[in-house]
Protein backbone atom coordinates (compact mmCIF):
# COMPACT_ATOMS: atom_id res chain seq x y z
CA UNK A 1 0.00 0.00 0.00
CA UNK A 2 1.52 3.04 -1.51
CA UNK A 3 1.38 6.51 1.71
CA UNK A 4 0.13 9.83 0.40
CA UNK A 5 3.34 11.86 -0.40
CA UNK A 6 4.11 15.72 -0.18
CA UNK A 7 5.73 17.03 -3.23
CA UNK A 8 7.82 20.57 -2.97
CA UNK A 9 9.48 20.96 -5.84
CA UNK A 10 7.45 24.19 -6.87
CA UNK A 11 8.81 26.06 -3.90
CA UNK A 12 12.30 27.03 -5.48
CA UNK A 13 13.12 30.52 -5.36
CA UNK A 14 10.39 30.76 -2.52
CA UNK A 15 11.94 28.80 0.03
CA UNK A 16 15.48 27.09 0.05
CA UNK A 17 16.32 23.81 1.86
CA UNK A 18 18.84 25.75 4.61
CA UNK A 19 15.41 27.82 5.31
CA UNK A 20 13.59 24.78 5.59
CA UNK A 21 16.35 23.01 7.94
CA UNK A 22 16.76 25.85 10.11
CA UNK A 23 12.56 26.24 10.82
CA UNK A 24 13.07 22.38 11.64
CA UNK A 25 14.78 23.20 15.20
CA UNK A 26 11.75 24.89 16.66
CA UNK A 27 9.15 22.03 15.12
CA UNK A 28 11.51 19.38 16.52
CA UNK A 29 10.52 20.93 20.03
CA UNK A 30 6.71 21.91 19.36
CA UNK A 31 6.48 17.80 18.23
CA UNK A 32 7.88 16.74 21.45
CA UNK A 33 5.87 19.27 23.61
CA UNK A 34 2.71 18.07 21.31
CA UNK A 35 3.53 14.55 21.88
CA UNK A 36 3.97 14.63 25.35
CA UNK A 37 0.99 16.79 25.94
CA UNK A 38 2.49 19.75 27.04
CA UNK A 39 1.92 22.50 24.29
CA UNK A 40 -0.51 25.43 24.76
CA UNK A 41 -3.98 24.20 24.41
CA UNK A 42 -2.75 20.79 25.92
CA UNK A 43 -6.07 19.71 27.40
CA UNK A 44 -7.31 19.56 23.67
CA UNK A 45 -4.80 17.06 22.16
CA UNK A 46 -6.60 14.29 23.07
CA UNK A 47 -6.81 13.68 19.01
CA UNK A 48 -2.53 12.77 19.38
CA UNK A 49 -2.95 9.49 19.99
CA UNK A 50 -6.69 8.46 19.52
CA UNK A 51 -5.93 6.29 16.50
CA UNK A 52 -3.87 4.09 18.19
CA UNK A 53 -5.66 4.02 21.85
CA UNK A 54 -9.08 3.84 20.15
CA UNK A 55 -10.89 0.92 22.55
CA UNK A 56 -12.08 -1.89 20.09
CA UNK A 57 -14.79 -2.20 22.61
CA UNK A 58 -16.35 1.59 21.26
CA UNK A 59 -15.32 0.24 17.45
CA UNK A 60 -17.30 -2.56 17.97
CA UNK A 61 -20.22 -0.60 19.46
CA UNK A 62 -20.02 1.68 16.58
CA UNK A 63 -19.98 -0.73 13.83
CA UNK A 64 -22.97 -3.05 15.51
CA UNK A 65 -25.10 0.41 15.76
CA UNK A 66 -24.15 1.55 12.14
CA UNK A 67 -25.05 -2.14 11.08
CA UNK A 68 -28.64 -2.07 12.83
CA UNK A 69 -29.15 1.55 11.28
CA UNK A 70 -28.53 0.26 7.63
CA UNK A 71 -30.81 -2.44 8.11
CA UNK A 72 -33.65 -0.40 10.08
CA UNK A 73 -33.74 2.56 7.58
CA UNK A 74 -34.04 4.26 4.02
CA UNK A 75 -32.59 7.68 5.56
CA UNK A 76 -29.58 8.36 7.97
CA UNK A 77 -30.10 12.21 8.71
CA UNK A 78 -27.10 13.23 10.28
CA UNK A 79 -27.56 16.58 12.16
CA UNK A 80 -24.65 18.46 13.18
CA UNK A 81 -22.85 22.14 12.18
CA UNK A 82 -18.50 22.53 12.09
CA UNK A 83 -16.53 19.74 13.74
CA UNK A 84 -19.80 17.84 14.42
CA UNK A 85 -20.42 17.82 10.63
CA UNK A 86 -17.34 18.69 7.72
CA UNK A 87 -14.99 15.19 8.99
CA UNK A 88 -18.34 12.90 8.40
CA UNK A 89 -19.32 14.47 5.28
CA UNK A 90 -15.60 15.06 3.88
CA UNK A 91 -15.27 11.47 4.37
CA UNK A 92 -18.16 10.13 2.80
CA UNK A 93 -18.13 12.55 0.01
CA UNK A 94 -14.89 11.75 -0.45
CA UNK A 95 -15.15 7.53 -0.40
CA UNK A 96 -18.74 6.92 -2.12
CA UNK A 97 -19.40 6.95 -5.49
CA UNK A 98 -20.26 10.34 -6.87
CA UNK A 99 -23.96 10.63 -6.62
CA UNK A 100 -24.67 8.00 -4.76
CA UNK A 101 -27.80 9.05 -3.13
CA UNK A 102 -29.46 9.10 -6.07
CA UNK A 103 -28.54 5.60 -6.86
CA UNK A 104 -31.20 3.20 -5.80
CA UNK A 105 -28.85 0.57 -4.92
CA UNK A 106 -27.81 2.85 -1.95
CA UNK A 107 -29.07 2.61 1.30
CA UNK A 108 -29.36 4.17 3.42
CA UNK A 109 -29.28 7.65 2.14
CA UNK A 110 -27.33 9.85 4.23
CA UNK A 111 -28.43 13.62 4.30
CA UNK A 112 -26.70 16.53 6.47
CA UNK A 113 -28.54 19.30 8.29
CA UNK A 114 -28.37 21.47 11.35
CA UNK A 115 -25.03 22.76 9.77
CA UNK A 116 -27.85 26.33 8.15
CA UNK A 117 -30.47 28.27 9.00
CA UNK A 118 -32.67 27.83 5.99
CA UNK A 119 -36.16 27.03 5.93
CA UNK A 120 -35.63 26.71 2.03
CA UNK A 121 -33.21 23.98 2.92
CA UNK A 122 -35.41 22.36 5.65
CA UNK A 123 -38.55 22.49 3.04
CA UNK A 124 -36.45 19.94 0.59
CA UNK A 125 -35.43 17.84 3.08
CA UNK A 126 -38.80 17.30 4.38
CA UNK A 127 -39.66 16.41 0.57
CA UNK A 128 -37.14 13.32 0.44
CA UNK A 129 -38.12 12.04 3.84
CA UNK A 130 -41.28 11.91 3.28
CA UNK A 131 -42.43 7.87 2.98
CA UNK A 132 -39.06 7.18 4.09
CA UNK A 133 -37.85 5.29 7.23
CA UNK A 134 -35.79 7.88 9.31
CA UNK A 135 -32.75 7.07 11.49
CA UNK A 136 -31.63 10.63 12.71
CA UNK A 137 -27.91 11.33 14.42
CA UNK A 138 -27.96 14.94 16.52
CA UNK A 139 -24.23 15.84 16.96
CA UNK A 140 -23.34 18.21 19.15
CA UNK A 141 -20.51 18.64 21.84
CA UNK A 142 -22.04 21.48 23.60
CA UNK A 143 -25.00 20.48 23.01
CA UNK A 144 -26.14 24.25 22.97
CA UNK A 145 -25.18 25.50 18.90
CA UNK A 146 -28.28 27.42 17.98
CA UNK A 147 -28.27 25.71 14.00
CA UNK A 148 -28.23 22.13 15.20
CA UNK A 149 -30.28 22.98 18.18
CA UNK A 150 -33.38 24.64 16.37
CA UNK A 151 -32.89 22.05 13.45
CA UNK A 152 -33.02 19.34 16.11
CA UNK A 153 -36.06 20.50 17.65
CA UNK A 154 -37.95 20.61 14.25
CA UNK A 155 -36.97 17.10 13.46
CA UNK A 156 -37.39 15.45 17.02
CA UNK A 157 -41.33 17.39 16.62
CA UNK A 158 -41.35 15.44 13.07
CA UNK A 159 -40.15 12.29 14.36
CA UNK A 160 -42.48 12.15 17.16
CA UNK A 161 -45.81 13.01 14.90
CA UNK A 162 -44.40 10.43 12.10
CA UNK A 163 -43.61 7.31 14.92
CA UNK A 164 -45.04 8.32 18.31
CA UNK A 165 -42.71 9.66 21.34
CA UNK A 166 -41.93 5.94 22.31
CA UNK A 167 -41.27 4.88 18.56
CA UNK A 168 -39.21 8.23 18.19
CA UNK A 169 -36.45 6.78 20.79
CA UNK A 170 -34.93 3.91 18.66
CA UNK A 171 -34.67 6.15 16.06
CA UNK A 172 -32.60 9.05 17.31
CA UNK A 173 -29.25 8.85 17.94
CA UNK A 174 -26.68 11.43 20.07
CA UNK A 175 -23.46 12.02 20.06
CA UNK A 176 -22.33 14.42 22.56
CA UNK A 177 -20.66 15.07 25.61
CA UNK A 178 -20.45 12.41 28.44
CA UNK A 179 -21.58 14.93 31.18
CA UNK A 180 -23.18 18.15 30.02
CA UNK A 181 -24.97 19.90 27.52
CA UNK A 182 -29.14 20.68 26.77
CA UNK A 183 -28.27 17.53 24.40
CA UNK A 184 -27.52 15.09 26.77
CA UNK A 185 -30.28 15.81 28.95
CA UNK A 186 -32.53 15.33 26.14
CA UNK A 187 -30.79 11.98 25.52
CA UNK A 188 -31.21 10.75 29.37
CA UNK A 189 -34.72 12.04 29.22
CA UNK A 190 -35.66 10.28 26.31
CA UNK A 191 -33.68 7.11 25.88
CA UNK A 192 -31.71 7.86 23.17
CA UNK A 193 -28.06 5.87 22.09
CA UNK A 194 -25.62 7.96 23.11
CA UNK A 195 -22.18 8.10 21.89
CA UNK A 196 -19.36 10.54 23.26
CA UNK A 197 -17.25 13.15 22.17
CA UNK A 198 -14.12 12.89 24.27
CA UNK A 199 -13.61 16.12 26.95
CA UNK A 200 -9.93 16.44 25.71
CA UNK A 201 -10.84 16.45 21.75
CA UNK A 202 -12.26 19.90 19.83
CA UNK A 203 -14.65 19.98 17.56
CA UNK A 204 -12.79 20.04 14.18
CA UNK A 205 -10.14 16.92 15.64
CA UNK A 206 -13.05 15.09 16.08
CA UNK A 207 -13.80 13.14 12.83
CA UNK A 208 -12.06 9.76 14.08
CA UNK A 209 -14.16 10.03 17.09
CA UNK A 210 -17.93 9.22 17.11
CA UNK A 211 -18.69 12.35 15.77
CA UNK A 212 -17.03 11.05 12.31
CA UNK A 213 -16.79 7.55 12.74
CA UNK A 214 -20.87 6.56 13.29
CA UNK A 215 -21.76 8.60 9.82
CA UNK A 216 -19.06 6.96 8.29
CA UNK A 217 -19.77 3.84 9.04
CA UNK A 218 -23.41 3.86 8.66
CA UNK A 219 -22.20 4.62 5.09
CA UNK A 220 -20.69 1.41 4.44
CA UNK A 221 -17.24 2.42 5.13
CA UNK A 222 -14.65 0.45 6.44
CA UNK A 223 -13.67 2.74 9.80
CA UNK A 224 -10.78 -0.10 10.73
CA UNK A 225 -9.30 0.91 7.38
CA UNK A 226 -9.87 4.48 8.26
CA UNK A 227 -8.28 4.08 11.76
CA UNK A 228 -5.18 1.79 10.31
CA UNK A 229 -4.44 4.63 7.89
CA UNK A 230 -4.53 7.32 10.97
CA UNK A 231 -2.36 5.11 12.98
CA UNK A 232 0.14 4.46 10.60
CA UNK A 233 0.58 8.51 10.11
CA UNK A 234 0.24 9.05 14.00
CA UNK A 235 3.60 7.05 14.50
CA UNK A 236 5.62 8.48 11.11
CA UNK A 237 3.60 12.54 12.14
CA UNK A 238 4.98 11.91 15.24
CA UNK A 239 8.75 11.14 14.57
CA UNK A 240 11.31 13.44 14.85
CA UNK A 241 12.78 11.83 11.81
CA UNK A 242 13.00 15.30 9.52
CA UNK A 243 13.49 13.06 6.60
CA UNK A 244 10.43 11.06 6.65
CA UNK A 245 8.25 13.43 8.57
CA UNK A 246 6.13 15.21 5.96
CA UNK A 247 3.82 17.09 8.72
CA UNK A 248 7.25 18.56 9.42
CA UNK A 249 7.83 20.12 6.04
CA UNK A 250 4.66 21.20 4.78
CA UNK A 251 3.85 22.98 8.22
CA UNK A 252 7.62 24.28 8.28
CA UNK A 253 7.12 25.50 4.27
CA UNK A 254 3.30 26.94 4.99
CA UNK A 255 5.52 29.29 8.00
CA UNK A 256 8.53 30.49 5.53
CA UNK A 257 5.76 31.56 2.40
CA UNK A 258 3.40 33.06 5.50
CA UNK A 259 6.80 35.02 6.37
CA UNK A 260 7.06 35.97 3.35
CA UNK A 261 4.24 37.65 2.63
CA UNK A 262 2.12 34.74 1.06
CA UNK A 263 -1.00 35.23 3.32
CA UNK A 264 -3.29 32.82 1.70
CA UNK A 265 -3.26 29.42 0.82
CA UNK A 266 -5.34 28.04 -1.91
CA UNK A 267 -6.08 23.98 -1.56
CA UNK A 268 -6.60 22.98 -4.81
CA UNK A 269 -8.52 19.92 -5.85
CA UNK A 270 -8.82 18.06 -9.06
CA UNK A 271 -11.72 15.68 -8.34
CA UNK A 272 -15.43 16.67 -7.28
CA UNK A 273 -15.03 14.06 -4.37
CA UNK A 274 -12.43 16.50 -2.78
CA UNK A 275 -14.78 19.24 -2.10
CA UNK A 276 -15.70 18.28 1.33
CA UNK A 277 -12.20 17.66 2.23
CA UNK A 278 -11.38 21.33 1.19
CA UNK A 279 -13.88 22.24 3.28
CA UNK A 280 -13.08 20.09 6.27
CA UNK A 281 -9.64 21.98 5.97
CA UNK A 282 -11.22 25.03 5.77
CA UNK A 283 -12.38 24.70 9.38
CA UNK A 284 -9.44 22.72 10.78
CA UNK A 285 -6.49 25.49 9.34
CA UNK A 286 -8.65 28.04 10.23
CA UNK A 287 -10.14 28.00 13.56
CA UNK A 288 -6.79 26.55 14.56
CA UNK A 289 -4.44 29.56 13.06
CA UNK A 290 -6.95 32.37 12.58
CA UNK A 291 -6.18 34.29 16.20
CA UNK A 292 -4.42 37.11 17.92
CA UNK A 293 -4.00 39.26 14.18
CA UNK A 294 -1.93 36.12 12.73
CA UNK A 295 -2.88 33.25 10.58
CA UNK A 296 -3.29 32.03 6.34
CA UNK A 297 -6.29 32.40 5.32
CA UNK A 298 -7.59 29.19 3.83
CA UNK A 299 -9.33 28.53 0.60
CA UNK A 300 -10.70 25.86 -1.43
CA UNK A 301 -10.58 25.98 -5.15
CA UNK A 302 -12.51 23.29 -7.57
CA UNK A 303 -10.46 22.21 -10.70
CA UNK A 304 -10.40 22.52 -13.11
CA UNK A 305 -13.68 24.51 -12.59
CA UNK A 306 -12.34 27.11 -10.45
CA UNK A 307 -9.36 27.46 -13.61
CA UNK A 308 -12.68 29.18 -15.27
CA UNK A 309 -13.39 31.46 -12.74
CA UNK A 310 -10.84 32.30 -10.12
CA UNK A 311 -7.19 31.18 -12.66
CA UNK A 312 -7.26 34.58 -13.39
CA UNK A 313 -6.50 36.43 -10.44
CA UNK A 314 -4.22 33.26 -9.30
CA UNK A 315 -2.51 33.62 -12.10
CA UNK A 316 -1.94 37.22 -12.53
CA UNK A 317 -3.53 39.05 -9.19
CA UNK A 318 -1.92 40.25 -6.21
CA UNK A 319 1.08 37.85 -5.26
CA UNK A 320 0.06 37.04 -1.79
CA UNK A 321 -0.89 33.27 -2.50
CA UNK A 322 0.26 30.14 -2.21
CA UNK A 323 -0.95 26.54 -3.22
CA UNK A 324 -1.64 23.73 -1.93
CA UNK A 325 -2.99 21.21 -4.75
CA UNK A 326 -4.69 17.70 -3.58
CA UNK A 327 -4.44 15.35 -6.49
CA UNK A 328 -5.80 11.61 -6.33
CA UNK A 329 -2.79 9.55 -8.13
CA UNK A 330 -5.28 6.86 -9.11
CA UNK A 331 -8.61 7.02 -10.60
CA UNK A 332 -11.53 3.70 -10.17
CA UNK A 333 -12.68 4.50 -13.02
CA UNK A 334 -11.65 4.74 -16.59
CA UNK A 335 -13.19 6.89 -19.57
CA UNK A 336 -11.24 7.32 -22.94
CA UNK A 337 -12.12 9.69 -25.63
CA UNK A 338 -13.73 8.55 -28.66
CA UNK A 339 -12.24 8.97 -32.09
CA UNK A 340 -14.91 10.37 -34.66
CA UNK A 341 -14.19 10.60 -37.93
CA UNK A 342 -14.89 13.71 -39.19
CA UNK A 343 -12.96 15.15 -36.48
CA UNK A 344 -15.01 18.34 -36.08
CA UNK A 345 -13.82 19.46 -32.71
CA UNK A 346 -10.12 19.19 -33.49
CA UNK A 347 -9.86 16.38 -30.42
CA UNK A 348 -8.88 13.49 -32.77
CA UNK A 349 -5.06 14.46 -31.22
CA UNK A 350 -6.84 12.77 -27.70
CA UNK A 351 -8.43 9.93 -29.21
CA UNK A 352 -8.48 6.74 -26.74
CA UNK A 353 -6.63 8.69 -23.93
CA UNK A 354 -8.31 8.68 -20.65
CA UNK A 355 -10.24 11.63 -19.05
CA UNK A 356 -8.28 11.07 -15.73
CA UNK A 357 -4.71 11.23 -17.75
CA UNK A 358 -6.29 14.87 -19.37
CA UNK A 359 -7.14 15.73 -15.81
CA UNK A 360 -3.51 14.56 -14.23
CA UNK A 361 -1.80 16.94 -17.46
CA UNK A 362 -4.33 19.82 -16.54
CA UNK A 363 -3.13 19.39 -12.50
CA UNK A 364 0.76 19.47 -13.87
CA UNK A 365 0.05 22.64 -16.27
CA UNK A 366 -1.70 24.30 -13.52
CA UNK A 367 1.19 23.23 -10.74
CA UNK A 368 3.65 24.93 -13.73
CA UNK A 369 2.11 28.23 -14.72
CA UNK A 370 0.95 29.11 -11.09
CA UNK A 371 4.81 28.95 -10.04
CA UNK A 372 6.02 30.33 -12.97
CA UNK A 373 3.32 33.29 -12.01
CA UNK A 374 4.55 33.63 -9.01
CA UNK A 375 2.45 31.17 -7.05
CA UNK A 376 4.68 28.82 -5.53
CA UNK A 377 2.83 25.56 -4.57
CA UNK A 378 3.05 21.75 -3.18
CA UNK A 379 1.18 19.06 -3.66
CA UNK A 380 -0.53 16.48 -1.74
CA UNK A 381 -0.75 13.08 -3.50
CA UNK A 382 -3.55 10.52 -2.75
CA UNK A 383 -2.65 7.32 -4.17
CA UNK A 384 -6.25 5.98 -4.53
CA UNK A 385 -9.98 6.91 -2.76
CA UNK A 386 -9.55 4.42 -0.15
CA UNK A 387 -10.56 4.58 3.73
CA UNK A 388 -7.06 4.01 4.49
CA UNK A 389 -5.36 6.43 2.20
CA UNK A 390 -7.75 8.91 3.93
CA UNK A 391 -7.29 8.29 7.37
CA UNK A 392 -3.49 8.99 6.81
CA UNK A 393 -4.63 12.22 5.43
CA UNK A 394 -6.58 13.23 8.38
CA UNK A 395 -3.65 12.53 10.48
CA UNK A 396 -1.33 14.13 8.36
CA UNK A 397 -2.87 17.67 8.09
CA UNK A 398 -4.04 17.54 11.61
CA UNK A 399 -0.19 17.29 13.34
CA UNK A 400 0.54 19.92 10.58
CA UNK A 401 -1.72 22.21 11.36
CA UNK A 402 -1.13 22.09 15.21
CA UNK A 403 2.91 22.27 14.39
CA UNK A 404 1.60 24.80 12.54
CA UNK A 405 -0.09 27.26 15.10
CA UNK A 406 2.30 26.41 17.44
CA UNK A 407 4.95 27.97 15.69
CA UNK A 408 3.33 30.93 14.53
CA UNK A 409 2.28 31.34 18.86
CA UNK A 410 -0.84 30.40 18.82
CA UNK A 411 -3.03 28.30 20.06
CA UNK A 412 -4.26 25.94 17.41
CA UNK A 413 -6.63 24.28 19.80
CA UNK A 414 -9.34 27.17 21.03
CA UNK A 415 -11.65 29.22 19.02
CA UNK A 416 -12.42 32.26 21.07
CA UNK A 417 -13.44 34.07 18.19
CA UNK A 418 -16.61 32.16 17.34
CA UNK A 419 -18.21 33.12 20.12
CA UNK A 420 -18.52 36.90 19.10
CA UNK A 421 -21.31 36.31 16.05
CA UNK A 422 -23.25 34.56 18.46
CA UNK A 423 -23.33 37.12 21.33
CA UNK A 424 -24.68 39.33 19.07
CA UNK A 425 -26.94 36.43 17.51
CA UNK A 426 -28.38 36.50 20.87
CA UNK A 427 -28.71 40.44 21.96
CA UNK A 428 -30.84 40.47 18.03
CA UNK A 429 -32.65 37.39 18.95
CA UNK A 430 -33.61 38.56 22.79
CA UNK A 431 -31.99 35.39 24.20
CA UNK A 432 -32.72 36.09 28.45
CA UNK A 433 -29.20 35.95 29.19
CA UNK A 434 -27.31 37.79 26.46
O1 LIG B 1 -14.31 23.62 16.18
C1 LIG B 1 -15.27 23.86 16.88
O2 LIG B 1 -15.26 23.63 18.09
C2 LIG B 1 -16.59 24.36 16.30
O3 LIG B 1 -16.55 24.63 14.96
C3 LIG B 1 -17.65 23.32 16.58
O4 LIG B 1 -17.26 22.13 15.99
C4 LIG B 1 -19.01 23.73 16.09
O5 LIG B 1 -19.32 25.01 16.53
C5 LIG B 1 -20.05 22.74 16.59
O6 LIG B 1 -20.04 22.70 17.98
P1 LIG B 1 -20.86 21.63 18.80
O7 LIG B 1 -20.33 20.30 18.50
O8 LIG B 1 -20.67 22.02 20.22
O9 LIG B 1 -22.31 21.78 18.37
Amino acid sequence: MRDIKLITDNIKGFVSEKDIRFVYKPIKLINEALNKKECPGKDFVGWIDLPSKMPEKLIRDIEQTAKKVRANCDVFLNLGIGGSYLGARAAIEFLKPSFFNESKEEKPKIYFAGHNLSADYLKGLFRVLENKKIIVNVISKSGTTTETAVVFRIIKQYMEQRYGKKNTRNRIIATTDAQKGALKKFAEEEGYKTFVIPDDIGGRFSVLTPVGLLPIAVAGINIRELLKGARDFEKKCNSNSTRKNIAFRYAGIRHILYKQGKIIEMLSGFHPALQYIGEWCKQLYGESEGKSGKGIFPAYCAFTTDLHSLGQLIQEGKRNLFETFIVIDRSKAKFSVPKFKDDVDGLNYLAGRDIEFINKKAYEATAKAHYKGGVPNMTIVIPKRSAYALGQLFYFLEKTISIAGLLDGVNPFNQPGVEAYKKEMFKLLGKPSA
